[in-house]
């Protein structure tokens, strides 16, 4: 009797969810009920009936250190006895220039200024608009952006804007500002993107800015290009007066094996966009660092000219407390080890899996491994159906991956032991194997 009552109560909700919630990106008349989590402990998360999932993604790309990290749970803890909020405009608090000091540090010398946000988006929407005030505030209008294809930024406007048309912003597209688009500059083809930029910077002269997400374009399925072609369109770009926003917002933090992916690069970027790791996902936070140059195109004896954008939460104690802890945590000796014996781990998988028939374009870099699964001929060639599919088959085997599309994708946090990466290694051999070409005669759902 017990027993059941507390089985009721588990069941439940899931089934006050569902009469209650409005989830992400998530189609409610087809989706599997969510899974309730109650717990996490480094890259485990526990479900209400204590069935264990590996985040092998690492809670949409944010964890580094862990789920419920004792010593990040622990600063917050603190901080919020000291002080949890204040607001950001005329005061200032220490959690807030010491985090600024600190990322500073790993700044490129052109970069000196931190301005706060609550998140990914908004760090992006943020960028944008200080590059097109910087300009206004000239009197000079520039209202046109450069962006690559399949470029994803974010949910807010403006940051939907420079984004590629895709599902995430479609119904919106009559709202959208001006943005060229060039080829990502892929290995081997950098001169055509090239090309690209050359026409379209000599074509036109209302240019405010160029966004990219620097080596590796993570909503669009993990894609990658050349350190060499993306640092010669920073070139052209800087030439042109053209103000470069770096989108570090999924790159940063060693993702690509250095603090920043444009590290690989020679020229450096104007603004430099952060979240996600900054706080290793415990809470909201985005920076957007900008050069000197930006900052000093604010400075005027008209107020008007200021900086009009902030956000109630602006600085949270908090959350910039809590990013400095996971700085801490980064900055040891044993995590900076742990991410490269990931990266070994990475490379070693995608070797071993790129001979495989149903693997196309296995990749790596840093921590992050990719590859796109095959589909058999007869299957649903709806790409978009797949990724669901896919979940599905490793979700009921513990592991949490959310595939794009055809696109299967690792990115763990770095506190991942060998056996649980070896597990997730084992889950994606079994699903190739399950669902190689040879199979085709069968229906695709019947391999699941
Ligand atoms: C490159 C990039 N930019 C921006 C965002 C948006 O960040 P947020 O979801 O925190 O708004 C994301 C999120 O995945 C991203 O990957």
């Amino acid at each position: 009797m017990k027993k059941n009552v507390k089985t009721k109560l588990k069941q439940d909700l899931v089934t006050r969810d569902l009469r209650c919630l409005w989830h992400p990106y998530t189609q409610h008349k087809t989706a599997a009920p969510p899974i309730a989590i109650a717990k996490g402990r480094g890259a485990i998360l526990y479900d209400e009936q204590k069935k264990a999932y590996i985040d092998a993604i690492a809670s949409w790309w944010q964890n580094l250190h862990g789920h419920s990290h004792p010593y990040l749970a622990k600063a917050i803890y603190k901080q919020a006895q000291q002080l949890e909020h204040v607001i950001f405009a005329n005061f200032t608090h220490a959690p807030a220039v010491e985090l600024a000091e600190r990322i500073l540090n790993y700044m490129p010398a052109n970069i000196n200024r931190i301005f706060y946000t609550d998140n990914g988006s908004t760090s992006v929407e943020v960028g944008i608009k200080i590059a097109i005030q910087y300009f206004y505030n000239q009197n000079v209008i520039k209202k046109r952006f450069v962006a690559f294809k399949n470029s994803y930024h974010g949910d807010t406007f403006a940051a939907m804007a420079v984004a590629s048309p895709s599902i995430f912003n479609l119904p919106f597209g009559e709202f959208l500002f001006q943005v060229e688009f060039i080829d990502a500059p892929i290995l081997g083809k950098e001169g055509e993107t090239v090309q690209q930029f050359a026409q379209i910077i000599e074509k036109y002269d209302d240019i405010a800015g160029f966004i990219f997400e620097p080596l590796v374009q993570g909503a669009a399925g993990m894609q990658m290009h050349s350190a060499a072609g993306l640092d010669k369109l920073v070139a052209m770009a800087k030439n042109a007066q053209i103000i470069c926003i770096a989108d570090e917002i999924m790159t940063a933090f060693y993702r690509t094996g250095k603090f920043l992916a444009t590290d690989y690069l020679e020229n450096k970027p104007d603004i430099i966009c952060l979240s996600k790791g900054l706080t290793s996902g415990m809470l909201p936070l985005g920076i957007t660092a900008c050069a000197n140059f930006l900052y000093e195109g604010f400075l005027s004896d008209e107020r008007a000219k200021a900086f009009f954008h902030g956000h109630s939460c602006t600085a949270n104690p908090l959350s910039t407390r809590l990013a400095a802890a996971s700085l801490d945590l980064l900055e040891k000796k044993s995590c900076r080890q742990k991410i490269v014996k990931i990266a070994q781990a990475q490379h070693q998988f995608i070797t071993k899996i790129s001979r495989l028939e149903n693997v196309q374009n296995a990749r790596a870099l840093g921590v992050i491994a990719a590859f796109e699964w095959k589909m058999p001929t007869n299957a649903d060639n709806q790409i978009i159906n797949w990724g669901a599919k896919i979940y599905q088959f490793f979700i009921r085997r513990g592991v949490i991956l959310r595939p794009l599309g055809n696109t299967i994708y690792i990115l763990p946090p770095y506190c991942i032991r060998k056996r649980e990466l070896e597990k997730i290694y084992k889950t994606i051999i079994k699903f190739l194997s399950k669902t190689r070409l040879n199979n085709s005669e069968k229906s695709g759902d019947l391999y699941f």
